[in-house]
C-alpha cells in the first residue's frame, strides 16, 4: 500500500515508507552525476510539479511484442472515475468484495456496515491484497482462491470513521481485527463457462487477527517469543497486515506480515531507544498515533515494558509478527504456522524459485525506505514423492540479504551468526537474535539500501528474478543514490532484475540490471512547457506508470505489473488512476491492460490453470466501487477478468 491515497484513510494507512534504517552502509561506487543534483537543488516542490497533463494520455497499439496481444487502454484522469476500464475484447466483473459471506452462517454484507465483529469473522476481510489460485489435485476447473486482507479502512464502521484520539470501543477493534488476515474461497467453472464461487464449500475459511496459530522454526519457544498470555512462546493469535504472498511446491500458501509495527506502541522512551527489536522496526512511541490505537482496548498491543507485569507483559508481542505464515488451504482445520527461519522484517512477499533438483529460494522485499531485498534458502530439497517430509522444509535454512554492486554483479550475504560481522561483540548474541533483528543484521552485513522493495516475481522458465522498487522520496537525502537506486527524490520507482549464477536459486552470486525506471520519458515536457526534471524521467518502452508494486509472471512469461501511488497528488495525478500493465521481458515493452477506480491500488493476481481467467484485486477504491452509484460505501473487490473470445489473458 502507499501511505496517502484516499480521504477515507489518509491518517490510518500503515506508514510503510517511513525510513528508519539508520545504517551507514557505503553507497555503491557510482553517485548521481552533479548535473542531476543541480536540477534538484533548483527547488523541486511537489506542489509545483504540475507536469504531464498533456503528455501521457496516449496508449500503445497491439502488434510490436508477440507476447502482448491486446491494445492498451488510456490513463483515466477524471477525479470521479469510479469503475474499471479493461482492454478491448475483455470483461472485468466484481467477484468477491469486503463483507461477502465466506464461512457457513455468514450474513450478507450490510450497506450500512452494521454487521458486528462475529459476522465479520465469517465474511470477506477488507483491503484485498496478494492472492493465489490452488487447483484441486488433478482438476483444472475447480480450485481455491486464497487472498490477503491487508488492513482496514473507516468505511468498515457504520460511522465511516475511526477515531484514534479516544479510547477505542472494543467491538470496533474486534471488527477491525476480524477484517484482517486471509480468505480461502472455493471457485469453479460453471456450465456457462464462467468461474463462480462455491458458496457452501467446506474449504471456505477466514483466518484473521483472532485465529490461533503456531510458532515454528528456530525461535519457537524461546524467551523472546513469550508473553503474559502465551508463556510457551509457541502460539500466537493472528496475522497482521498481510501484504503479498508466496506458494510452496507442496501446495501451501505463504502470507507475509508487512506493516505490523504500526499496530504496537512502546511508551517508554528510554526502553524504546535501547530496544532494537522495537526501534529498528519503527513501532509507535509515546506521542505518535500512527496505528489504530488498538492498545486502548486490547492490552496485547501495548508493548511497553511496564514494571507491573499484570498490566503489561506484552513487550515481546511485536516479536511474534513480521514473519512468513504458512497456510494449508486444503485442510480447513490446520493451524497456520509462523515460520521464523525466514527472519523478521516488514515482509512484502515470499516468491518461490524452484530448481530442477528440488532446491529452492524464496525472495522477499522489505518495504520501507532504504530497506533490503532478502532470500531464504531452505536446507532441504523439495521431493514430490515425500509429501510428509516437505511439511517442515521451511523450518531450516539460510537467510540472505542482497548487496547490489556498481558493476552489475551482486552478492547474497548470509545472515548467519558468526559470519558477516554478526557476532557477540557486535550485539548479536546468537542466531535467534539475528533472525529476530534481521534488519539490524542486514545493516551489519552491508546490504544495499533499496527504494522500498515490494514484490518479487520469478520467470517461469529462466528463473530470472524481478523486484519492484516502488519509490523513495528520501533517496538522495537519507541514502545516497547508487546504480540500483539511481534517482534522488525518486517518486516513480523502478523494476530491477537479476540472474542467479547458473540459474541456481541457492547461488550466493548474481548479476543484475535495471529493467526499467518508471515515470515520464526523457525529453517530455510538463504542463509548464519545461522539460520534466531528470530525477523524474524514466525509461519505459510503452505505456507510462508510476510506483510499481505487485509483480507476477503468467505461465507464458508475461510480466504483469500493478501500481500503487496516490492518484490525487502531482505528478502522479496525470498518470491517472492506478493500473495493471503487462510487460514483455525480452523487448521490455509495457502495455496498460486495466485501469482501476479513483483512489484504489491495483494489487494481487491469480490465474486459472488454463490462463483463461485472471483475478485481480481493487484495494480501497475511493468513491463507491463496485456499486459505482456515487453513494454506496466503497468496498475492496476481487475482479474476475476473462477474454470475450475465451482465449488466454494477454494473448
Ligand atoms: Fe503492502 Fe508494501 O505493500
Ligand atoms: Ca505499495
Ligand atoms: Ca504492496
Amino acid at each position: 500500500m502507499s501511505h496517502e491515497h484516499s480521504h477515507f484513510h489518509a491518517s490510518l494507512e500503515a506508514h510503510d515508507d517511513i525510513a528508519i534504517n539508520p545504517s551507514a552502509n557505503p553507497p555503491l561506487a557510482e553517485l548521481i552525476n552533479p548535473a542531476r543534483r543541480n536540477v534538484l537543488k533548483g527547488g523541486l516542490s511537489l506542489a509545483a510539479l504540475g507536469f504531464f497533463a498533456g503528455g501521457i494520455s496516449a496508449c500503445s497499439k497491439a502488434g510490436a511484442s508477440p507476447l502482448l496481444g491486446f491494445q492498451g487502454v488510456p490513463v483515466q484522469i477524471d477525479p470521479q472515475f469510479d469503475r474499471v476500464l479493461v482492454a478491448e475484447g475483455y470483461r472485468a466483473v466484481p467477484f468477491f468484495s469486503w463483507g461477502d459471506p465466506v464461512e457457513a452462517g455468514a450474513p450478507a454484507w450490510n450497506p450500512d456496515a452494521s454487521d458486528d465483529w462475529q459476522a465479520q469473522l465469517k465474511q470477506a476481510g477488507d483491503n484485498h491484497d496478494g492472492m493465489d489460485f490452488f487447483a484441486f489435485p488433478g482438476e483444472t476447473e475447480r480450485g481455491l482462491l486464497v487472498m490477503n486482507h491487508e488492513y482496514v479502512n473507516p468505511p468498515l464502521h457504520p460511522s465511516g470513521q475511526i477515531d484514534q484520539t479516544k479510547p477505542r470501543p472494543l467491538a470496533e477493534v474486534r471488527k477491525e481485527q476480524a477484517a484482517h488476515g486471509v480468505s480461502v474461497i472455493e471457485v469453479k467453472k460453471g456450465a456457462d463457462g464462467h468461474w463462480q464461487r462455491v458458496m457452501d464449500s467446506p474449504y471456505n475459511r477466514r483466518i484473521s487477527m483472532l485465529t490461533a496459530m503456531r510458532i515454528a522454526g528456530p525461535l519457537a519457544g524461546l524467551d523472546v517469543m513469550k508473553t503474559v498470555s502465551d508463556p510457551s512462546g509457541l502460539e500466537v493469535f493472528g496475522t497482521l497486515n498481510n501484504c503479498a504472498t508466496g506458494v510452496t511446491p507442496w501446495g501451501t500458501f505463504l502470507t507475509c506480515e508487512e506493516n505490523w509495527h504500526n499496530y504496537f506502541i512502546n511508551r517508554d522512551k528510554q526502553d524504546y531507544e535501547a530496544r532494537v527489536s522495537h526501534k529498528r522496526y519503527g513501532l509507535a512511541k509515546e506521542g505518535t498515533s500512527k496505528n489504530y490505537a488498538w492498545e486502548t482496548a486490547d492490552p496485547r498491543f501495548d508493548a511497553t515494558p511496564y514494571a507491573d507485569q499484570a498490566h503489561g507483559g506484552h513487550v515481546n508481542e511485536p516479536h511474534r509478527f513480521g514473519w512468513v505464515v504458512e497456510i494449508d488451504p486444503f485442510d480447513p482445520k490446520a493451524q497456520p504456522i509462523k515460520r521464523t527461519a525466514f527472519g523478521r522484517i516488514g515482509r512484502e512477499c515470499a516468491a518461490l524459485s524452484l530448481g530442477a533438483d528440488g532446491r529452492m529460494a524464496f525472495y522477499s522485499g522489505d518495504d520501507a525506505k532504504g530497506e533490503y531485498v532478502y532470500k531464504f534458502v531452505p536446507a532441504g530439497r523439495f521431493d514430490a514423492s515425500q509429501p510428509q517430509a516437505n511439511r517442515d522444509l521451511l523450518d531450516q535454512g539460510t537467510l540472505y540479504v542482497a548487496r547490489f554492486d556498481a558493476d552489475g554483479s551482486g552478492q547474497w550475504l548470509a545472515l548467519v551468526h558468526g559470519q558477516n560481522g554478526l557476532t557477540v561483540d557486535n550485539g548479536f548474541a546468537d542466531q535467534a537474535e539475528v533472525l529476530l533483528n534481521a534488519r539490524a543484521a542486514a545493516d551489519r552485513a552491508g546490504a544495499t539500501p533499496m527504494d522500498r522493495p515490494e514484490w518479487a516475481a520469478v520467470h517461469p522458465k529462466t528463473r530470472e528474478v524481478y523486484v519492484a522498487l516502488t519509490n523513495n522520496d528520501g533517496r538522495g537525502a537519507k541514502q545516497p543514490t547508487d546504480k540500483a537506486n539511481p534517482r534522488p527524490q525518486n517518486l516513480h520507482g523502478q523494476v530491477l532484475r537479476f540472474n542467479e549464477q547458473n540459474a541456481d536459486p541457492t547461488a550466493t552470486a548474481f548479476t543484475w540490471e535495471l529493467f526499467l525506471l518508471a515515470g515520464e520519458n526523457r525529453g517530455a515536457k510538463g504542463q509548464d512547457g519545461q522539460p520534466v526534471p531528470v530525477n523524474l524521467t524514466g525509461t519505459i518502452n510503452g505505456d507510462l506508470f508510476s510506483s510499481p508494486d505487485g509483480l507476477a509472471f503468467d505461465a507464458a512469461g508475461r510480466l504483469w505489473i500493478q501500481t500503487d501511488y496516490d492518484d490525487s497528488e502531482a505528478p502522479m495525478q496525470a498518470m491517472g488512476c492506478n493500473q495493471l500493465l503487462c510487460a514483455d521481458p525480452a523487448t521490455r515493452e509495457v502495455r496498460r491492460f486495466l485501469v482501476g477506480p479513483r483512489g484504489c491500488e491495483v494489487t494481487g493476481l491469480a490465474w486459472s490453470p488454463d490462463g483463461k481467467a485472471m483475478w485481480a484485486n481493487i484495494q480501497h477504491p475511493g468513491i463507491s466501487f463496485p456499486a459505482s452509484d456515487g453513494k454506496t460505501r466503497p468496498r475492496s473487490t476481487t475482479l474476475l477478468i476473462t477474454k470475450l473470445d475465451g482465449g488466454v489473458i494477454g494473448s
